[in-house]
């Protein structure tokens, strides 16, 4: 576990020395990081049995995000990614929450959907009423499927069934919930969902096509929320742009697509590190964001003494067992780096890493908008200043921000020049 993920200077230091922090902070074993620290050491072995038709790998950075704290916990967080200033900015946004306590994280379960179509069926509403009926023969016979997951205390739970309309006619979807526990659950879901498939059939009296989980994991959801400090956000004005900044991302798809991006460089990072399914997290987290039309994944306001407050609830469906996170050896040291014991505790600190990116994004974005708003202010005085009077006075301040000389003297000039007088 690491003590204390505020490491000053971290970013001063060569790779060597980032390194040797690394691991005094997390005690861990010099051995784990090697295929981390040198790319040649992960067996291509491995990597060949995970895809078809491998010749080689590829590598991406991987940086280490700071002054994380989740839950009271502190975190020092892998994040695999080409992008630069991203690592910098999560870090940043995270030191900004961490004299207000830090990321407060809870979530709804590692609850998975599996979908059971069936098409086909002569009396559909009739057929969900019978489905229904035989809820608890279904469920039986999915734990069937998986004992091992229902001994950790998974395995099905639920099952709901919904009459949709289509191009082809009335389909009668059965879904199973499943709480999959420490596993992403893709696998465990789709075998239970591919052995229910005769029972549904002869419930329902149709025929049975797709049997696959879903990525719209609205049951397994994060909820993170953090207060950023006013003061360290750049006062009032950024605190008010960044709310002015989100309200156009909630406001305008068009916005919104690259503000929930934004979010998504962050969770992308570590669920690439983790070895986990950035596409499944990805298709989540689109997708509940359109759930009532498409909006932010995050929200802002400011609290009564004038700190901004951000949140984040997104479906955030990763595994710590199975795939590329038991197999790859880097995903490995990083989960170890991590030192997150649960698939849920995974999940809090990716959402929180969304967050923290989101509002990075944001200041950075609203506080360059506000400084440029600031300094055409400020020529437009200095014009008015040196003497200019009706449209010279834009004419002149522009060409002060753009020669970035903002001074009386340098106006004089400029207008002695559009006037042809000096
Ligand atoms: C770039 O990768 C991400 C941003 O465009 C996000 C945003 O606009 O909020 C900076």
């Amino acid at each position: 576990m690491v003590k204390d993920s505020r490491i000053p200077g971290f970013y001063k230091l060569n790779r060597e020395k980032r390194i040797e922090k690394l691991k005094e902070a997390t005690g861990i074993d010099a051995k784990v990081l090697e295929p981390l620290i040198d790319p040649g050491k992960v067996d291509l072995e491995i990597l060949d049995h995970m895809i078809e038709n491998v010749i080689g790998s590829m590598t991406l950075p991987l940086g280490i995000a700071t002054n994380f704290a989740v839950n009271d916990k502190d975190y020092l967080i892998p994040m695999a990614i080409e992008e630069p200033s991203v690592v910098a900015a999560a870090s940043n946004a995270a030191r900004m929450a961490r004299d207000h306590g830090g990321f407060q994280a809870t979530d709804t379960g590692p609850v998975m959907i599996a979908q059971i179509q069936a098409i086909d069926v002569p009396a559909p509403f009739f057929a969900k009423n019978r489905i229904l009926e035989n809820k608890q023969e279904i469920i039986e016979l999915a734990n069937e499927q998986d004992p091992i997951l229902v001994k950790f205390g998974g395995g099905a739970k639920d099952v709901r069934v919904k009459v949709i309309d289509s191009h082809v006619g009335p389909m009668v979807i059965t879904e199973l919930i499943v709480d999959t526990r420490d596993a992403m659950g893709a696998n465990a879901v789709n075998t239970m969902a591919e052995a229910l498939a005769p029972m549904i059939e002869e419930l329902s009296g149709g025929r049975v096509l797709l049997r696959i989980l879903s990525n719209l994991a609205d049951l397994r959801l994060v909820r993170v929320r953090a207060t950023f400090d006013k003061e360290m956000l750049g006062g009032k004005e950024v605190v008010d742009g960044i709310i002015a900044a989100w309200a156009f991302a909630e406001a305008d798809p068009y916005r919104c697509a690259t503000h929930n991006k934004g979010i998504m460089n962050g969770i992308d990072a570590v669920v690439i590190a983790t070895g986990n399914d950035f596409r499944a997290i990805e298709s989540g987290a689109h997708s509940y964001a359109s759930v009532n039309g498409y909006s932010s994944l995050t929200k802002y306001e400011k609290n009564s003494d004038g700190h901004l407050v951000g949140s984040i609830e997104i479906p955030m469906a990763v595994g710590l067992v199975g795939g590329a996170t038991k197999v790859h050896p880097v995903a490995r040291a990083c989960v170890e780096i991590l030192g997150v014991d649960t698939s849920t505790e995974l999940a809090h600190v990716i959402a929180s890493v969304g967050l923290a990116q989101n509002l990075a994004a944001l200041r950075a974005l609203a506080a360059e908008g506000i400084q440029r708003g600031h300094m055409s202010l400020h020529a437009r005085n200095v014009a008015s200043t040196a003497g200019a009077r009706g449209s010279m006075v834009g004419k002149i301040a522009e060409r002060l921000v753009k020669e970035k000389n903002i001074k009386v003297e340098r106006a004089k000039e400029i207008m002695a020049e559009l006037t042809g007088k000096s």
